[in-house]
């Protein structure tokens, strides 16, 4: 599929107006994304976890207009009109023009609110992005009815894509993979497609712990981060090692290697953070709390022959995984041993999920 296939073709049949109302997740890469090209276009392929609790809630009111030269849209964020949010917003707007050329034709008012607490350090872009493709697909679904749902599906994927990359891999799950892999059959570029193998039941509703080590601003915002990986000293093994990664995890996904498992997520974590340490300009982005749970993950997993592991994401926060069947047991540690490096004691329990849901019946406001 080329990104042509996305461009509408047939004539729309306009109506006066529509609400859709998307609840979709935020994710976490297993094997990480880290560097792109100009149109959104990841150097190398990631796979992440959906998410459950954490999420997104977005109504679009669409309203019909005369045809305008900009898009039209008012946004407000758990209540409030929020004009902090409009210039990404509209950025993206403007990325997915040439693909949903019928957001000129609607006057757009955007509700949305989050599960997780707003500026928690974790990434909001992956969820409400996606939840606004998917209201934007929802609306397209109805002015060419005869669209079928795969292809809606990889089209949210696809617009959601533009607007953050990851966000690509917030629309389906448990395991999604985006970026064109030789070894995942129908992987692409363009928008993320689900694991395509059974996976080992091991990995069936595995347990992620966010611990909120860092609530504040991002220290570096994605946009400068990919672009460090431009002239990086390391940046093509890296690529390649992300995509060797992947076939590795993949064959891991399938046989319940867990022991490989914790090894290639933990490490692909550190080598993410090794990108930022040795680019230039450099960035530490973890926190004297981020290695502490760190080294008592590490301890607890070698004194109770736990499968505990951890990944990152692009700062201090620790993701803190494992099976299921050892939630009892992780979740009194990490109340009794790790919560107390977290700031304000804050961390939220999240589990694998299954990408985006249609609420019917229910606006937010
Ligand atoms: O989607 P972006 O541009 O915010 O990049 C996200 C990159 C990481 O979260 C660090 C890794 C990933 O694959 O999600």
């Amino acid at each position: 599929m080329d990104a042509h296939q996305f461009l509408v073709n047939s004539s729309l049949q306009f109506i006066e107006k529509a609400s859709f109302t998307w609840q979709t997740p935020s994710n976490i890469a297993l094997v990480k994304y880290w560097g792109k090209s100009e149109p959104q276009i990841p150097k190398n392929a990631s796979i992440s976890f959906t998410l459950n609790n954490c999420h997104t809630i977005t109504t679009i009111e669409f309203k019909k207009i005369e045809k305008s030269d900009s898009v039209q849209f008012d946004m407000f964020f758990e209540g409030k009109k929020n004009e902090d949010f409009k210039p990404k917003i509209a950025k993206f707007f403007q990325r997915i023009a040439a693909y949903c050329p019928y957001i000129f034709e609607y006057k757009m008012i955007i509700h949305s609110q989050n599960s997780f607490p707003h500026s928690s350090g974790i990434a909001s872009s992956a969820s409400g992005l996606s939840a606004i493709a998917m209201c934007l697909t929802s609306l397209e679904q109805q002015l060419i009815p005869a669209l079928n749902s795969d292809f809606v599906t990889k089209k949210a994927s696809f617009l959601a894509r533009l607007g953050s990359g990851s966000a690509s891999r917030s629309i389906e799950g448990p395991l999604v993979v985006w970026g064109n892999h030789p070894e995942i059959e129908g992987s692409s570029d363009l928008f993320g497609v689900p694991f395509p193998h059974t996976i080992h039941s091991i990995f069936e509703n595995y347990q992620d712990v966010i611990l909120l080590v860092d609530k504040g601003e991002k220290q570096v915002s994605s946009t400068v981060g990919h672009e460090l990986m431009y002239n990086h000293p390391f940046s093509e093994n890296r690529f390649q090692q992300a995509n060797e990664n992947l076939t590795k995890l993949s064959k891991i996904l399938q046989n319940g290697d867990i022991k490989n498992f914790i090894n290639l997520v933990e490490s692909e974590a550190l080598t993410l953070h090794a990108m930022m340490l040795t680019s230039n300009p450099y960035f530490i982005l973890m926190k004297p709390n981020t290695l502490e749970i760190i080294q008592k993950i590490w301890k607890y997993r070698s004194e109770n022959q736990s499968n505990i592991c951890f990944t990152l994401d692009a700062g201090a926060n620790v993701h803190v995984l494992f099976p299921e069947n050892e939630k009892q047991n992780v979740l009194q540690f990490i109340e009794n041993e790790l919560a107390n490096f977290c700031h304000k004691n804050e961390y939220i329990c999240d589990s694998v999920g299954f990408g985006a849901k249609k609420l019917e019946n229910i606006k937010v406001k």
